[in-house]
Order: C-alpha cells, then structure tokens, then sequence
C-alpha cells in the first residue's frame, strides 16, 4: 500500500513548536530540536502550516513570497536542515500550498493594482462592479460582507473567497497556472514529502455556479498531480476541500487528482454522535461516503489549526452541537466552534480517548493536531483562530520550554488552572505512564502494526446504538473496534470467535461489557 495510506499525520504550527534563538517565535531550529519527540511519538509524516514570507494577516496564509521562509522562522538552508534530519528519522514532511490566493503584499498584486498594463494584473480577478459571481458563498462570514473589495488604486474590485487581504489568484491566466507549478517544483525539489492543497474548490469563477468544484479546476488539479508526479512519485497531495462526501470524492478523480483528502463531513459527526450518545451520525455519513480509487486515502481529524467547522451539518444539527460544545458565544467563529479538543470534552479523559480511539480505527489516515496528545486547552480571549494556537508545552517551567522563561512569547503559554503549562506539558507525562501521551502513543504503534486498519473495509457489528461496534477487514487480519459512546456501561455480543487484545492482553469471547466511554480494540483470532 503507498505510504500514506496507513500513516499517521501530525500538524504543527511552526511559531508554536519550540522557539531555538528565544525570540519568542517558534521556528524551523527548534522543531529540529524535537523531532525524537515525534518520532518516539510515532507519527508518520508532518505538515506544516504555511511557512513562507507574509504579512500574517492569516498567519501565513497570506503568502508575500512562494519562494523564500518567513524570517521568523529561519532560512532556506535551515528548512534544508530539517528535512534532512526529519527524512534520517524516517519522517516525512509536508507543507501547505496556497493555491487559491496570495497576499495583496504579494509584488504579483502590488504590480497588478498599480498599472492596468501590467502583466501581472491578469493575475488576480478584477471587475468594474461587484455583481458578478452572486452565487458563490462567503466563508470568513464573521468578517467579510462581499467576495468583492474595491481597490482604489486599481480603480476595480477584486475577487476574494477569504479575506480581502487574500486576493484570489486567477486560474483562467495560463501564466498563474505556470507559476504555481514552478513553486510546487521548488518546494519538491528541495526535498519536501508533498503538500496539503488549500482550499482548492474555489480556484476558477464561473457566472451561474458556486464557484465551487468546478470542472476546470478539477482540470487544474490534475494538472498539477501529474506534474508533482513526474518530479517525485512518492509526494503526497492532501487536499482541503470542506464539501459533501459526494463533492469531495470528485477531487481524488479516477486515482489521478489528489490523494488524500480531509473528510470534513465525518468530524463533526463524530462529536455529535459522543454528545447524543449514538453511532448514528457516523453510521450515515460513512454510508454516504463514496469508495475512493485505490491509491486514495481520507484524512480523518478530530481537530486542526481552523475553527471546528459545523459547514458539514445541517443546520439543527449545527445548533445542537453550538449549544452543547460552544456555550459561551466566544466560542463560536464564522459556521465553527473555535476550542480545542481537550477543552471540548470538559476534560474528561475517558471522553478524550473514545473519540481517538474512534479517530484511530475507522477508515483513513488520522491527522493528530499538535498539543491535542497531551490535553492541551485554549484560550478563547484570543481573537480569531489564535486561541488554537499557543505554544507547545513541553515542560512546567515559565514559557512551558517553548521559549526561554524571559521571553514574552508571540502568544500567552496556556497557564490556567486546569490547562495550564504546569499541570499539562510533555515532560509530566512522559513521566507518568498513564498519562494521554502514552495513550495516543499507544494507539499510534498499535494502529500502524495493524495495516487493516490503513485499508478501506467496516463492516458493523450489532450492538446497541450507544456503542459503535465494526470490523476492520483486511488481506492478513481482521480487526474489531468496540467504542461506547455513553456514559452508561454497555453490553455487547462479539461476532463469532475469540479476540485478542491489541491494546491489552485480554482475550475475548462471547459477551463484553464495556465501562462508561470504554473502547477495546481486538483481533480476530480466527478461532
Ligand atoms: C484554510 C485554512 O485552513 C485556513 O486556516 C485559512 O484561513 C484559509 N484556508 C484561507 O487560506
């Protein structure tokens, strides 16, 4: 099976991870610094949050320069120094590539507003009024009323699907088709494992449509695959397309467009079926969830750098789980809820563990976001996202071992009562055998000695809706997850045979009773 297909995958948010120079921004020496974490970890492959120039009005995403790293962060040669230092420990490393937009800092832009003759201001989406393309949603609602913002100097409006200091790149120019190939090839050359594709729907504009998973940009995409192919046939494509089941199955194309994709609409089903005590939810949209080509994979994820997004439900739905899991209005960002995972579970552990244990055996390759292994909180007096954000906590010293204790971090170290750096940090549970680290370590070795789980099959196993019972079948083995969504011990009646414990030593036959949130994974012993 491609790499990808059972690996685990750990996103970081460089400024976060561990500042080397104590400047109080992460950067690309310090995550250097802790890569025997993730390896003892286990964790497969990296993905980085953009980490190119930019002016950070959406940290990073707004990228000023395709071709250089954020001074912050550190130098080109320093990124050259981690990948070859990640690639020694077997670990992979992606980045994110933002295709749809750039900075309006970025020259392309400064250029295109300034001269109408310039040959860059086909690179962006000018209009002389803002009624075109009506169809087309706007994501940042909290923040922006129109896709349209009027730039003086241009003497138009331009198109933007985020925020208006993210002028969309225009895809109908073969030029901005060329230039993002030639970043792609930059990055790859250099060593990079492949990328996660940004918001890639929204790359053409057409009048009459959504603008959204247009067949020219599925042209594009494939496209561009093609091209990454030919420079490294291993790089890996994760794709960020927040769509339906259906929608998003047309972005792995025929095994010929990306190759992976982030399964938007399971995430949230997954808190709700926790919260509603009942697989249900889960059931349904895996039903719905077309089968992929078979060099393809989903990304599976409780949590990431965004608000936990709520686009994927319907709209009870999206109350119901705003109301239970984002009570203070503060909480609540755009169509999300913007907590970590720790914090959305009220802290309970046994919670904690049934949503990884869920994330961890059902179809897909898991994307674990940093922090999220050892418990870490938020702080929703942060603006925007930011919250999410913080930095790492690796020890209870001041700044957590993020930055030297004189520092003033680019964030405040989480240093509440509960979530705090002293309670919560990596070095404690290191310490502590039972601690949520050695859990998800646990899980993450157990889950990749186990490539069932990497495969595609489930089939359900009866049991009472509050517990979700299923199989893994693969060509060697077949596995058993049992996974209580409720507070209330339940019983359930295995399929034939006898089971061995993956993360026990139990064998198991008959009946079993699994304890409030309880959750066992086993083997089919064939017997
Ligand atoms: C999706 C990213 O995950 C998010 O953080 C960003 O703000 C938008 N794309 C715009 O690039």
């Amino acid at each position: 099976m491609p790499w990808y297909q059972n690996a685990v995958f750990y996103e970081l948010y460089v400024r976060a991870f561990r500042d080397s120079n104590n400047d109080g921004h992460g950067d690309l020496r310090g995550l250097m610094e802790k890569l025997d974490y993730l390896q003892t970890l286990g964790v497969d492959c990296i993905w980085l949050l953009p980490i190119y120039p930019s002016p950070l009005k959406d940290d990073g995403y707004d990228i000023a320069d395709f071709y250089d790293i954020h001074p912050d962060y550190g130098t080109l040669d320093d990124f050259k120094a981690l990948l070859e230092a990640a690639h020694a420990r077997g670990l992979r490393v992606i980045a994110d590539l933002v295709l749809n937009h750039t900075s309006d800092r970025h020259p392309w832009f400064q250029a295109a507003r300034a001269d109408r003759n310039s040959p860059y201001r086909d690179y962006y989406v000018w209009s002389d009024s803002d009624q075109k393309y009506k169809d087309a949603r706007i994501i940042f609602l909290d923040t922006e009323k129109s896709n349209w913002t009027w730039d003086e100097q241009a003497g138009q409006y331009y198109w933007h699907r985020f925020y208006s200091s993210q002028p969309d790149l225009n895809y109908d120019n073969p030029a901005v088709q060329e230039e993002m190939l030639n970043v792609a090839r930059f990055w790859l050359e250099m060593g990079l494992d492949g990328f996660r594709v940004d918001a890639p729907p929204y790359l053409f504009e057409r009048e009459g449509t959504n603008c959204e998973n247009l067949p020219e940009t599925h042209a594009f995409l494939k496209r561009f695959r093609a091209f990454v192919e030919r420079i490294n046939p291993e790089a890996v494509l994760l794709s960020e397309a927040n769509q339906w089941p259906e929608d998003v199955r047309s972005y792995f194309g025929d095994g010929d467009e990306m190759h992976m994709n982030f399964h938007f609409p399971l995430m949230p089903r997954l808190f709700q079926a926790l919260a509603q005590h009942d697989r249900a939810p889960i059931a349904e949209i895996l039903a719905r969830t077309p089968p992929l080509p078979p060099n393809c994979q989903w990304a599976t994820f409780l949590r990431c750098h965004d608000e936990l997004t709520l686009e994927m439900v319907a709209p009870e739905v999206r109350r119901f789980l705003w109301e239970t899991y984002a009570p203070d209005p503060r909480m609540r960002l755009n169509l999300g809820i913007r907590r970590r995972l720790a914090p959305l579970m009220g802290n309970d552990r046994r919670k904690i563990e049934v949503l990884n244990s869920l994330l961890f055996t059902l179809p897909g390759a898991p994307t674990l976001y940093y922090g999220d292994e050892i418990g870490m909180g938020d702080d929703i007096r942060l603006p925007d996202r930011d919250g999410l954000r913080t930095p790492m906590q690796w020890d209870p010293s001041p700044n957590a071992g993020f930055t030297a204790p004189d520092v003033q971090p680019y964030a405040p170290v989480i240093d509440d009562p509960i979530f705090g750096y002293a309670q919560v940090n990596v070095a404690a549970q290191e310490a502590a055998p039972d601690s949520l680290l050695h859990t998800i370590r646990r899980m993450i070795a157990v889950r990749k000695a186990h490539p069932a789980f990497g495969g595609p099959r489930l089939e359900w196993v009866e049991a009472p809706r509050e517990v979700a019972a299923f199989l893994r079948p693969g060509t060697e083995e077949t596995l058993l997850s049992l996974n209580n969504l409720s507070a209330h011990p339940q019983r359930v009646t295995l399929p034939p045979g006898s089971f061995t414990g993956l993360l026990d030593n139990r064998t198991l036959r008959g009946e079993v009773t699994l304890p409030p949130y309880g959750y066992w994974w086993g083997m089919d012993d064939g017997r």
